[in-house]
This record gives C-alpha cells, structure tokens and sequence, in this order.
C-alpha cells in the first residue's frame, strides 16, 4: 500500500487571508478538505498523513480523514514539512505527496502518478501541465536574452509520487538544501534519481494569490454540478 502526505503547514501571506492557508475556506470546505478526501477514496492508499502549521499539529475542527489519518507539526520549509510527515508515516510504499494548495485533485491523477512510478527504473513520478506561454529569459533590467524553446517544458505540479526509499535518501540531506528545494523530484534528481512526468490538466492549479481562490472555487462548483 502506499502512504500520502498532505502538506499543509504553509502561512500563504500571499492569500492575505489571516490564517493558515490550508484552513481558507473554499466552496464551503477548509481548502485541504478537498484533496484529503480525494486522497482517502484511492484505493492503493492505505495512510494519510498532514503537516499542518507547527501551533496546530492536530486536525482542526471542521477537517475530517479515514480512520489512521494523522496530524503532525509541519516544518519551517516545505521540504522539512514532507521529511516530518514521513518520519511520522507507518509502513508504506510508494509515497505520494501532495500540497493542500492544490484542491483540484483527481483520483485519476493520483492513480496515472502511481502508475508511472511502478515501471521499472523510475524513482519519482510527477504531475505536470505543458507550458503554453512562451518562455522568455530576461536580465535584472528587464532586457530579454532569449527566447526559450518550449517543447520540452513542463509546469510542475503535485501529487509527486517515490519509492520509499529514493526520498527517505534525498531528504536525508542538510537543511540548506532542504530550503533550497521548490519540490521534492529536485532532491531526487540531485541524488541521480530518475523522475518521470505524468501530464496533468492545468485546472490542477495552486491556491497562491486571492484571485486563484476565486478560480479554484468556480472550478470545483462546476465539477459539483457536474
Ligand atoms: O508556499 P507554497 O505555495 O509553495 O507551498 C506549497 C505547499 O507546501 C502548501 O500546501 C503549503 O501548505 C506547504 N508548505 C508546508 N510547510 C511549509 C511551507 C509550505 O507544508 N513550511
């Protein structure tokens, strides 16, 4: 069976909304309800784990998982956050980890990420969009240098999906790198590990800003009526 971490122990300042992001109310639910939920009906996924913000390491009211889901304090950066839920995590392999900030989730999603990882070699499996915008590289004065072929560029997202022991090895590292690292496939790399990514729809977006709340919350109406 594999385990799923939740991460949701970010402050998200840029949502300005007063308190922990992963409590913001969306479409009448704490925004890390959604993927929680999605996360529990997976049949491959036998515990869950959430790094919530360190003054709250226990579900907050109002959020509910299956039965064996746990709460533990969340660390300074992200990356510490996924090291911390998965020391807490029982036996379980592979590892999918998920940020709370991302409640378009699907378990076709979940389960295409736990597919790719399966096949031989691989170490990591990401979710990922096409980029569609054209990519520019431009100095600090604003003067474009080049224009970056897009083909082979990918927007990443999560679930990001490991064997076990690929990640309890690329996490084991000092906490410099742990803060330098904006996902978890980049500590997997630097190790020599072999990441995959799946395509994933671009609704799958993350919560930063008000106006992705804004976004977020018509998208999962919709999918309600739906
Ligand atoms: O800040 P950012 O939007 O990149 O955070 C991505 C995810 O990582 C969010 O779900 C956030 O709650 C989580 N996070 C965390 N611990 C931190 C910082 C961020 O669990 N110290």
């Amino acid at each position: 069976m594999a385990v799923a971490l939740i991460v949701a122990a970010g402050f998200g300042e840029r949502l300005r909304a007063g308190r922990p992001k992963a409590l913001v109310e969306l479409a009448g639910r704490p925004l890390v309800q959604w993927s929680l939920d999605v996360l529990a009906a997976v049949p491959a996924i036998g515990q869950i784990v959430v790094a919530l913000p360190p003054a709250d390491p226990v579900l907050p009211r109002g959020v509910h998982g299956p039965a064996g889901t746990l709460a533990v304090a969340g660390g300074k950066v992200r990356s510490e956050s996924v090291s911390l839920a998965l020391a807490a995590a029982g036996p379980g392999d592979p590892v999918v980890i998920h940020d709370a900030a991302r409640p378009l989730l699907t378990g076709e999603l979940v389960e295409a990420t736990l597919r790719a990882v399966a096949a031989e070699g691989v170490d990591g499996a990401v979710a990922a969009a096409p980029v569609t915008d054209t990519i520019k590289r431009a100095r600090a004065d604003g003067v474009v240098e080049a224009t970056v072929e897009r083909s082979t560029l990918w927007a990443v997202q999560t679930p990001q999906v490991f064997r076990r022991e690929a990640l309890e090895r690329a996490l084991d590292v000092a906490p410099a790198v742990l803060a330098e690292a904006t996902d978890d496939a980049w500590l997997i790399e630097r190790a020599g590990g072999t990441v995959v990514v799946v395509a994933a729809p671009r609704e799958n977006l993350k919560v930063t800003t008000p106006i992705d709340l804004t976004v977020a919350e018509a998208l999962l109406r919709r999918r309600w009526r739906a």
